[in-house]
């Protein structure tokens, strides 16, 4: 695939998820409207949308239609943003800006951005339970309600979220840090791929574990990237306030690598990633696409 039929296809999948989650979200009319404002404040008009685009991109080198896939793709990029109105919380990063706009709590209240961070991780399974557009059977549904669940939750995301707070001003080792960028990003990207290959429930299992080993070096890689341009990029571009995870003592992979051996450790990571995908074919480019944008990415 070329850079511009990437570009294209990122274009058009992005602006497929945002009428998608728009349709999802209840009206701001709808009572009570001053939350459901804040949820459509917090999910709509912003983010790369990867978590998403890898659904997609998944489903897609399987072969799935994408009607099909439009409900798991809401679903985790619903899981994403409450993770993100919730991370933004003085509670816990106390960030004023995020997406190139106020935060959530910053426009609306805290009490306002935990509700609908709530609001929206409830919205998230209602969708993967109720969308009729999934083809999958109800097997396979389950299992995505389950897949979801588990990487959200203590064992994923959330877990992560808490080994961060309580590893500020530490000094990890790496296995530590690795551990927390595998539970707080890594888990949700690799819920992502996992959504779409569960959209084909009849893969074998050598396929699923080449796309999950895929899944987890961009999930990892992800979030060095994350952590490299948190030093290395502007306010402006990130839409979040730069260098906020040294001002906060935050463990981050430059911090305790250095900046070359983070960015070696990102390329390594693409690598891998690339190489999980040999045998997929053409229809896999997309998958390999998201790989090459995670690590290049400047937002
Ligand atoms: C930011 O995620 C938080 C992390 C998990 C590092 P993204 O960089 O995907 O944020 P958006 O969705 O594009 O705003
Ligand atoms: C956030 O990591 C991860 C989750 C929201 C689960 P960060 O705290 O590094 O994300 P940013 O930099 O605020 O986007
Ligand atoms: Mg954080
Ligand atoms: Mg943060
Ligand atoms: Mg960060």
């Amino acid at each position: 695939m070329k850079t511009n039929d990437f570009k294209g296809w990122l274009a058009a999948c992005q602006e497929r998820v945002e009428k998608n989650l728009d349709r999802w979200l209840p009206a701001a009319t709808i009572h009570p409207a001053h939350l459901h404002e804040a949820m459509r404040y917090a999910v709509l008009g912003g983010g790369k949308r990867i978590r998403p685009l890898l659904v997609y991109a998944t489903g897609g080198a399987l072969g799935v239609e994408n009607t099909a896939l439009d409900g798991p793709a809401c679903a985790v990029e619903l899981i994403h943003v409450y993770s993100l109105v919730h991370d933004d919380l003085p509670a816990m990063d106390d960030d004023d800006l995020r997406r190139g706009k106020p935060t959530c709590h910053k426009a609306f209240d805290e009490p306002t951005a935990i509700l609908a961070g709530d609001a929206l991780q409830t919205l998230a399974f209602y969708v993967l339970a109720h969308d009729p557009a999934i083809q999958a059977n109800t097997t396979a549904r389950l299992k995505m309600i389950e897949t979801l669940a588990l990487a959200s939750g203590s064992r994923g995301m959330a877990g992560g979220q808490a080994i961060d707070l309580a590893a500020v001003g530490r000094t990890l080792t790496l296995g530590e840090l690795e551990d927390m960028h595998i539970h707080k990003t890594g888990a949700l990207i690799r819920a992502s791929v996992a959504l779409g290959a569960l959209s084909k429930p009849e893969i074998g299992p050598d396929i699923f574990n080449r796309l999950d080993r895929y899944a987890k070096c961009i999930g990892l890689a992800f979030q060095i990237r994350d952590d490299i341009l948190d030093i290395e990029s502007d306010t402006a571009t990130l839409g979040k306030t730069q260098g906020a995870d040294i001002a906060r003592d935050k463990p981050t992979y430059p911090a305790l690598l250095g900046m070359a051996e983070a960015k070696q450790r990102a390329r390594d990571l693409h690598q891998e990633a690339l190489d999980c995908l040999g045998t997929l074919g053409e229809r896999a480019d997309p998958l390999r696409g998201i790989a090459g944008y995670i690590v290049e990415r400047i937002s």
